[in-house]
Parts: C-alpha cells; sequence; structure tokens
C-alpha cells in the first residue's frame, strides 16, 4: 500500500473557517452526484425503523421487525441500547473539542493512506480525485494486537480512557446486535459471531468525523456515497444538526435521530455472509451553510485474516452462494485505495 498521499492534504475545517463565499473546484460534485437540498419535507416524512434492545430477547415480533430492518433498509436506530446516555454525551463532547484544538496540535497525528490511523482529510489516493467536506480522526480499538492508544489524541484531558471505556461499551451492544442478527437471519444465536471469526479475534475501529459548515453545500457532500466496508457500524449522530441520508431506491431519506439512540448499519462483511439476505445500503452525508456536525462511527468488523464468505446455513439449491470468499485486510485494502465508490466494492465479489 502506498505510504502517501498523491497530493498534500487540505484540513477542510481550517478551509471552512476562511470565511470564504465559494466551494474550491476540489470538492465541487459532477452534477448527479449533488445533494438534493431543501427537498419537499412530505415527501421525505419516510423513516428508518427504531428497534427497541430491551425487546429483543425471544421474542419473534421483534426479530421479524430487525430482518425487515436488514432486508429492505439496512438501517435502523436502537433505544435501550444499554451504553449510558451520559458516556455517549461526553464522548460526543470530547471530540468536538478535539477538533477544536489549533491545526498544529490535529497536525501532530497526521495519517497516511497506509493504515489511515490518525487526523485526516480524504479517502482513497486516486490523484486529482474530487474530494468530500469534511475532516476526521480514525484509530483502531480492537484486537488488542492493533491497538496502540499513543496514536489516539492526548487532548483533551482523559480522551484516551475515554474513547476506550466507549469503546468497551459500544463493543458489548455489538456482540448483542451480532447475536440478534444471527437470530432474526433464523440461525444460532452464536453462529454468525463465529462465522465473524470469535469475540476476541473481530476487529473494531472508529472513526470521528468532523463536517464543517460549507458556503455551497447543494454543490458538494460532507462524505460521498458509500456502503462501509465491514460489519457493522454503530452511529453516534450529531443530535443538533442532520446530515446522514440513506439510500431507499432513487431517493436519498434524511435520518431524523432520536434522542439517545444509535444508528445502526449493515456492513458489506454482514451482506456477503448472509448471501445478499441482509443489505448494506448505500448512504452519503450532506452538510450545511449554518453548523458543524460531529458525528462518531464505530466499526464492528470480522477478524481480518480468514476468508469471508456466504455462510453455509444460507446456502441452498434455490439460493446459491452469490459471493467469492475475501479476506477482510484484503477487502479493506481495495476500499482505502479507490475511496468511496457506492456499491461497487462488495458488487465486485459476485460468483459469476
Ligand atoms: C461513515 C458514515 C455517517 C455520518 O463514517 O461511514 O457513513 O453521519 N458516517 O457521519
Ligand atoms: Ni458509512
Amino acid at each position: 500500500m502506498v505510504a502517501c498521499w498523491p497530493e498534500p492534504i487540505v484540513s477542510v475545517q481550517a478551509l471552512s473557517q476562511t470565511g470564504m463565499s465559494t466551494v474550491p473546484n476540489r470538492y465541487v460534485k459532477p452534477l448527479h452526484q449533488r445533494p438534493v437540498i431543501n427537498a419537499d419535507q412530505t415527501e421525505a416524512d419516510i423513516e428508518i425503523p427504531v428497534v427497541d434492545m430491551s425487546d429483543v430477547w425471544g421474542k419473534q415480533e421483534e426479530l421479524k421487525r430487525v430482518r425487515s430492518a436488514c432486508e429492505e433498509w439496512g438501517f435502523f436506530q436502537v433505544v435501550n441500547h444499554g451504553v449510558s446516555h451520559e458516556l455517549m454525551e461526553r464522548m460526543r463532547g470530547a471530540w468536538r473539542e478535539f477538533f477544536e484544538l489549533p491545526l498544529e496540535e490535529k497536525r501532530k497525528y497526521a495519517n497516511s493512506p497506509d493504515t489511515y490511523e490518525g487526523y485526516g482529510s480524504r479517502l482513497g489516493v486516486v490523484k486529482d480525485a474530487i474530494l468530500d467536506w469534511s475532516d476526521y480522526f480514525f484509530l483502531n480499538h480492537s484486537p488488542s494486537s492493533v491497538k496502540n492508544p499513543s496514536k489516539w489524541p492526548s487532548q483533551p484531558p482523559k480522551i484516551r480512557e475515554l474513547i476506550e471505556e466507549y469503546g468497551e461499551e459500544v463493543k458489548k451492544l455489538c456482540e448483542r446486535l451480532v447475536e440478534t442478527l444471527s437470530e432474526s437471519l433464523g440461525l444460532e444465536p452464536n453462529l454468525l459471531m463465529k462465522a465473524l471469526g470469535g469475540e476476541d479475534k473481530v476487529g473494531a475501529c472508529l472513526r470521528a468525523n468532523f463536517y464543517p459548515k460549507c458556503p455551497q453545500p447543494d454543490l458538494t457532500l460532507g462524505l460521498s456515497s458509500h456502503s462501509d466496508p465491514g460489519g457493522i457500524t454503530i452511529l453516534l449522530p450529531d443530535e443538533k444538526v442532520p446530515g446522514l441520508q440513506v439510500r431507499r431506491g432513487d431517493r436519498w431519506i434524511t435520518v431524523k435521530s432520536v434522542p439517545n439512540a444509535f444508528i445502526v448499519n449493515i456492513g458489506d462483511q454482514i451482506q456477503i455472509l448472509s448471501n445478499g439476505i441482509y443489505k448494506s445500503v448505500e448512504h452519503q452525508v450532506i452538510v450545511n451553510s449554518g453548523k458543524d456536525r460531529v458525528s462518531l462511527a464505530f466499526f464492528y468488523n470480522p477478524r481480518s485474516d480468514i476468508p469471508i464468505g456466504p455462510i453455509e446455513e444460507l446456502v441452498t439449491e434455490n439460493q446459491p452462494a452469490l459471493y467469492n470468499p475475501i479476506r477482510f485486510d484484503k477487502y479493506r485494502l481495495l476500499i482505502r485505495e479507490k475511496g468511496p465508490g457506492g456499491k461497487n466494492q462488495v458488487d465486485s465479489l459476485l460468483a459469476s
């Protein structure tokens, strides 16, 4: 993998703070990718399903809801998820503070495309690519072999301990979700976790996203359309500033976040493991001219060094294996080179 970026990195936050009135060409999306902002709200009244985690245990009704959410939307919000609301709030606050630090301080963690760990402003290494209107901080939380807290921010004070604590809590939620997904697929509760490589071998990483306010939000995107490459994603959204849009046919639905909920979405690896029953759905982020937005995406991924392919129990005569198996470390490399690109990546594994 290449060790450096094809062009010097520009912090979008710093750019936004110059108070410029137009978006530089590097961020202007081609017409067909530009968002539709302020669309007729009556049309946008559809919402992603909400799942109550205190209800899923042994309740067929709630498992059915989970199943249809994963089949039809690839997205749902979870409430009563067991993670302390106060911890969620502290984590949000700490990352806001991090992004408010002077650029020189953040630049100490400048990342490179070989691991992506640290502070960065671009995904993909394609020269002259049109860039997204955001900065981010990416770090590995699990397994312990790739965890290196010295690469995590040291400011604001106690943020490392906070990331640690938050990661442990959200991982527990992921374990419960994986069990729930397994049951909702009609499998033994522990089968999906086994297929992911086992609780102590799975990967977990965090991306803190910062979407600065933007003078011409209709020309660009905070994050281009993509599906998440890994297993499941637990997003802590900015409750005050919407921005996440989920694809629904040929429309984009802006998610209205429920207070204290997480937004959960299915990644490409669960689509592959479920043999296409569950969908990793395309999503993107729009920006606005009034407010910065901060979101925290926690990615729960399969063990990286085993082949991931459709689960045997879900392969039948009527539904033969849809995907060729691939190791997650290899899969991820492809995405890291190309940057966000809709669903091209998972589609490239379709068995012929
Ligand atoms: C992501 C993502 C959505 C958001 O980080 O993969 O889709 O609202 N984030 O920031
Ligand atoms: Ni995503």
